[in-house]
């Protein structure tokens, strides 16, 4: 697998120019969604190696992460004479760069494309690391390819545009990656201000994060052993996510991850030793910035259930991974029923 360069510009006119050059100017096509093409993409309209570049636009949102937009792009692809040497730009969240990912790696057995991530989930998580794919038949992610971008150009003005609970809902990827790195990037994320954002502070942390996740990706690309690392928090995250959908509450995938990281930490502590005072920071931080999701013992049978049907099990037990210390990380680890209805005990405790 080619490794890929990230980019955290200063210039995102001056990066694009750079990397697409002098690319054939109607050889180009940007993929957006609604909320991009409104707020992203006029920043770079004008320049004049995108002059002649075709857009492309898909309607937002997960639930559009799929074969019908796909086969709506291809189609768009093959009517505008797309050919092997053509450049796809995704200029999005998670969704446009998973999907236009996706579908520039299958058209025509694949054409170079360049993620340019639109919001700090996206930017910490989606856009780097190779994987793509659409959701199928109700299942996330369940159609993709591991093929890395030629680029990613990470624009943190960008980020300027977010909510606060998008930007807390990014954050929390960044502090998984502090988690499974080394204590030097644990402090950095609980020291820095998520009432009061400095995107200039922000912009180096989101380097060292996209760092760590490149330096790992780099020696698993495919998720075979060390990859798993990244799923630190995700198994008890995914459960919490898909149970707020079925009761109407759906929250922002990174405040399940916040919840999720506090839950398999308590494991890691009870299983590993994981030191209970930054298991306490983290649960200060937690309660801080992204506040607790409720539910009740009635629902630890739906949880548990969740959590079976979790798609990086391997076999009918649940997969795990945890920590014994900060960056001291245990992959293929499994839990019984007894200790995940333990944890959730001391996530209802507050
Ligand atoms: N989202 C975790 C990974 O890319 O492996």
């Amino acid at each position: 697998m080619n490794r890929q360069l990230t980019t955290i510009c200063t210039d995102i006119k001056t990066a694009i120019n750079d990397v697409v050059g002098d690319h054939k100017k109607a050889n180009v096509f940007i993929l957006t969604d609604d909320n991009s093409l409104k707020y992203c993409y006029p920043l770079i309209r004008d320049l004049p190696c995108l002059k002649e570049a075709h857009l492309i636009t898909i309607a937002s949102g997960d639930e559009n992460k799929n074969i019908d937009s796909a086969v709506k792009v291809w189609q768009y692809l093959s009517e505008h004479d797309a050919n092997r040497k053509s450049l796809m730009i995704n200029l999005g969240g998670g969704m446009i760069t998973d999907i236009g990912g996706f579908v520039a790696s299958t058209f025509k057995r694949g054409i170079e494309y360049i993620n340019i991530p639109t919001t700090l989930l996206g930017a910490v998580d989606a856009a780097t690391g190779g994987k793509t794919g659409i959701n199928f038949l109700g299942l996330k992610n369940e159609i993709g390819v591991f093929n890395p971008a030629r680029h990613v150009l990470i624009y943190i003005d960008f980020f300027k545009t977010l909510d606060k609970q998008n930007l807390r809902s990014g954050y929390a990827e960044m502090v998984k990656h502090a988690l499974i790195d080394a204590w030097e990037e644990w402090r950095k994320v609980l020291d820095f201000n998520l009432e009061d954002v400095d995107f200039d502070v922000l912009r180096t942390m989101v380097e060292r994060s996209v760092r760590i996740k490149e330096r790992i990706v780099e020696q698993d690309p495919k998720e075979q052993h060390l990859r798993k690392a990244l799923n630190l928090g995700h198994t008890f995250a995914h459960a919490f996510e898909t149970f707020s959908y079925r009761v109407n509450r759906p929250v922002l995938h990174g405040y399940a991850v916040m919840w999720g990281l506090l839950c398999e930490l308590y494991l890691a502590h009870v299983k590993f030793g994981f030191p209970k005072k930054e298991l306490l920071k983290l649960k200060y931080m937690t309660k801080e910035y992204y506040g607790m999701f409720s539910f009740d013992c009635n629902d630890y049978e739906i949880l548990y259930e969740l959590m079976t049907h979790d798609k990086k099990n391997e076999s009918k037990e649940i997969n795990f991974t945890l920590l014994s210390d900060i960056g001291e990380i245990q992959i293929n680890q499994t839990a019984s029923k007894e200790e995940i209805f333990e944890v959730l005990d001391f996530y209802l405790m507050g």
